[in-house]
């Protein structure tokens, strides 16, 4: 399943539509692809590897369009193991090639596999000559890792961006125009929302430097090729990168004895009154992803749960644990629900939401059952936590 994608450029990665969790957290119902390049000048040279379980399909695929040739550079733009799992066996397969790697990447190198590939180190402005074409090398620190970085080929005008403006989705077809873009577009926020919100302050930057270069496409490791809505997807990258958000609020919850739920329901009617539009999540039967990815564009969250032993519901204890790591700043929030006797699940959420970098408002909370006028206090709370976010106060 090779893809020719210019004369000399040939997709060579491999897709796993069978893998329920990327990094063992993230849902991917729409499958991974592991997107590898191999581009034949006079120097034949592979942008990236794949993860080891689709090893044997990626170097039979990298083989398949060498042809006997042998592989003069892998450009390693990230060592994550999704991108270098098939690199023993790949240095194997092609003992002459010579890794291009940036010096974070060489180290975590080293540090995954032990002292055994032959590197060489590229920085910020380096070049390397293929013979008719040239590669421009640029690292991105953080964007996803330390090591990571983008290659440029001018010729081509082809960027190959590593994580960035990737998605987790397998395309039966790999342009961005074989396919209902939409769909990428949903999926590049999830990617983004979920894997690079902690680094978004480094996004702006970055889409700046891309935006300098002329681009024909833009090769990311993971999902479809963009080349007929570059400037769509690096706007939104930008927007996700500068936190802009839009007029909507989310209420996400756990519930033992429905309590929590009716107050759930009562808020997103005060919150709709208001005018400002709602998603519903019960946390239980909703992919995490998906509320990140909503929550990446949502101006504030209100998190229910009951108390359970002293605390919160485990379930909500994970995803706050979840969030204080992406750290979705600019957002206010607050914490609702219902207790028995001591309570302890507000406090628990409280301490969370802050950790989390977003701005806490007060929350509103209910012994055992929330009874009529509870709930008509919930909704009406509803409305002004929908006000105040509305207003930025
Ligand atoms: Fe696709 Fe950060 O690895």
């Amino acid at each position: 399943c090779v893809r020719k994608l210019t004369n000399d450029l040939y997709w060579v990665g491999a897709d796993d539509r069978r893998l329920a969790l990327f990094e063992n957290i993230h849902p991917i119902p729409r499958g991974v692809s592991y997107n590898s390049y191999l581009l034949l000048d006079e120097k034949a040279v592979l942008f990236d590897t794949a993860d080891w379980s689709v090893c044997k399909q990626f170097l039979e695929n990298v083989e398949g369009v060498l042809k006997g040739r042998k592989l003069d550079y892998l450009i390693i733009n990230h060592v994550e193991p999704d991108h270098s799992g098939s690199l023993p066996a790949l240095a194997q397969a092609c003992p002459n090639a010579t890794f291009l790697i940036t010096v974070q990447g060489a180290n975590e190198l080293k540090e995954h596999y032990g002292d055994i590939f032959k590197t060489q180190i590229v920085k910020k402005g380096d070049t390397v000559s293929l013979g008719k074409r040239t590669l421009a090398f640029q690292p991105i620190p953080m964007l996803h890792w330390p090591d990571s970085m983008v290659t440029y080929c001018p010729e081509e005008q082809i960027l190959f961006s590593s994580d960035a403006f990737g998605q987790h989705y397998c395309c039966s077809k790999l342009f961005d125009d074989e396919t209902e873009v939409e769909n990428m577009f949903f999926e590049a926020q999830k990617y983004f929302a979920n894997i690079l919100m902690p680094y978004r302050k480094l996004v702006p930057n970055t889409v700046k430097l891309v935006r300098s270069l002329p681009l024909k496409m833009i090769c990311s490791c993971h999902g479809c090729i963009w080349r007929s809505h570059i400037d769509d997807i690096l706007s939104r990258y930008e927007s996700w990168g500068k936190g802009e958000t839009v007029d909507r609020v989310l209420v996400v919850f756990d519930t033992m004895w429905g309590g929590t739920a009716a107050m759930a329901r009562a808020m997103i009617k005060g919150i709709e009154k208001q005018g400002m539009r709602v998603k519903l999540y019960r946390y239980e039967s909703s992919l995490k992803a998906d509320i990140v990815s909503d929550l990446l564009t949502a101006k504030g969250i209100l998190i229910g749960s009951p108390t359970q032993n002293s605390g919160m519901m485990p379930t909500i204890g994970g995803f706050l644990t979840y969030l204080k790591g992406l750290k979705p700043t600019g957002k206010k929030a607050a914490a609702f629900g219902t207790y028995g006797w001591a309570g302890g699940a507000e406090k628990d959420m409280e301490a969370m939401i802050k950790e989390s970098g977003m701005e806490l408002l007060p929350g509103y909370n209910v012994k055992w059952r929330p009874l009529p006028a509870e709930l008509e206090a919930a909704e009406q709370y509803g409305y002004d936590f929908a006000e105040k976010v509305s207003k930025g106060e």
